[in-house]
């Protein structure tokens, strides 16, 4: 297992540590900066289908869901696509609706969620065209479905899920992409610059890992904390909640992740000064509200941790503590603050003893009910 871990003390932190590579593996052999193109086999052969999808209807659990979340965003902002994303379990069981030009985007890290797969099944029922991402190759949910791309983010061990979270939305933004550029919902220029921003990721990704060693003096000073708020907007509301689920799920420690500007109906009651929040406050995407919701949280003593653009001097003098990651589009940017959360929650499980690999209650894929 030693050998496994490639000389890292988990697989949990291996797998942070793979995301650059994962990343490329994902869109290499599929964009092609230069030419301006983008070659996906699930997609080109179902073309006519995905650009004449009236809807699209994300079904995934867990960090999938995370994923499917940001890309919502994603796809209504480039493709102009209405999208819902939906927990598989409850979609399953609540006689959705359903039409013949809706497609179905099932999420899954191993392609063996037993919810996930119900909710396919009941997609295809009805007689949605559905397409899956997967990571597992031959996995139940990549034979089920009617096409797919995979993420190439290779086996994901820790059960608190990293790479598969940043591989997926680098599956989603090709397929966002691809399409827009068909439907010409996005301009050729934005296209080709687009396409170069995220061939820029991994080296970005790099740069975000650098901030490790300033990440567990942050981990160590709150690593007591019974509770903490982790916030943002729009793109990065999703990056919030995936904060939250990462430190719960390793930790043990009682995590809300909360749309920054929901705050004020109802976690600000709890902000004291013995409360850490965690604010994803990057330059694109609302800075001035997010930096205002700061404000807030300053004046009633909370603690502020502020994953901010590489740098900014605003936030800098508001928050305790900032940790940089380096400028890109606005819909990639969840690809660089997810890195710091998944340090921070690492880096505080280990702090606190606790099995990060393999946290109590937790399986790495929920195959039954
Ligand atoms: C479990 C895992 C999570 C994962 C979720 C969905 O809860 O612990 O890490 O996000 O299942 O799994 P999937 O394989 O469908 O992505």
């Amino acid at each position: 297992e030693q050998i496994e871990k490639g000389g890292y003390d988990h697989f949990m932190l291996k797998e942070i540590y793979e995301q650059p590579n994962a990343i490329l593996d994902t869109y290499r052999g599929r964009m092609r900066v230069a030419e301006g193109i983008i070659k996906m086999a699930g997609i080109d052969d179902n073309l006519a289908k995905l650009l004449n999808a009236k809807r699209i209807i994300i079904v995934a659990c867990g960090t999938s869901w995370h994923a499917g979340l940001v890309a919502e965003y994603i796809f209504e902002e480039l493709v102009r696509i209405p999208v819902e994303v939906e927990y598989a379990s409850e979609f399953r069981y609540r006689n959705p609706v359903i039409h013949q030009d809706d497609v179905v985007i099932a999420i899954s890290q191993s392609g063996e969620t037993a919810d996930t797969m119900a909710a396919i099944k009941l997609a295809k029922e009805r007689g949605a065209f559905v397409f899956g991402v997967c990571n597992v190759v031959g996995s139940s949910i990549s034979r089920e479905t009617h096409a797919g791309a995979y993420t190439h983010a290779g086996p994901e061990i820790g059960v608190a899920s990293t790479k598969a979270f940043t591989t997926q939305i680098t599956v989603l933004s090709l397929i966002a992409l691809k399409l827009a550029e068909r439907k010409g919902t996005i301009s050729n220029g934005d296209f080709h610059f687009y396409l170069q921003e995220l061939e820029r990721i991994p080296e970005k990704v790099e740069e975000s890992l650098k901030s490790n060693e300033h990440i567990k003096f942050i981990a160590d000073t709150y690593k007591e904390a019974k509770n903490c708020l982790y916030l943002g907007r729009g793109y990065n509301f999703p990056v919030a909640l995936e904060g939250a689920l990462k430190l719960k799920e390793i930790s043990y420690i009682h995590a809300e992740g909360y749309p920054a500007a929901e705050m004020k109906h109802g976690p600000i009651a709890l902000i004291d000064e013995h409360m850490p929040v965690v604010v994803i406050a990057t330059r694109k995407g609302h800075y001035d509200k997010v930096v205002s919701n700061i404000q807030e949280i300053k004046s009633r003593k909370g603690k502020i941790i502020a994953i901010v653009t590489k740098g900014d001097d605003t936030v800098s003098n508001l928050a305790d503590h900032v940790i940089e990651v380096p400028e890109t589009e606005e819909f990639l940017t969840p690809l660089l603050t997810t890195i710091p959360l998944q340090l921070l929650s690492y880096h505080i499980a280990v702090m606190l003893g606790k099995n990060v690999d393999q946290p109590r209650n937790l399986a790495k894929s929920v195959t039954v009910e």
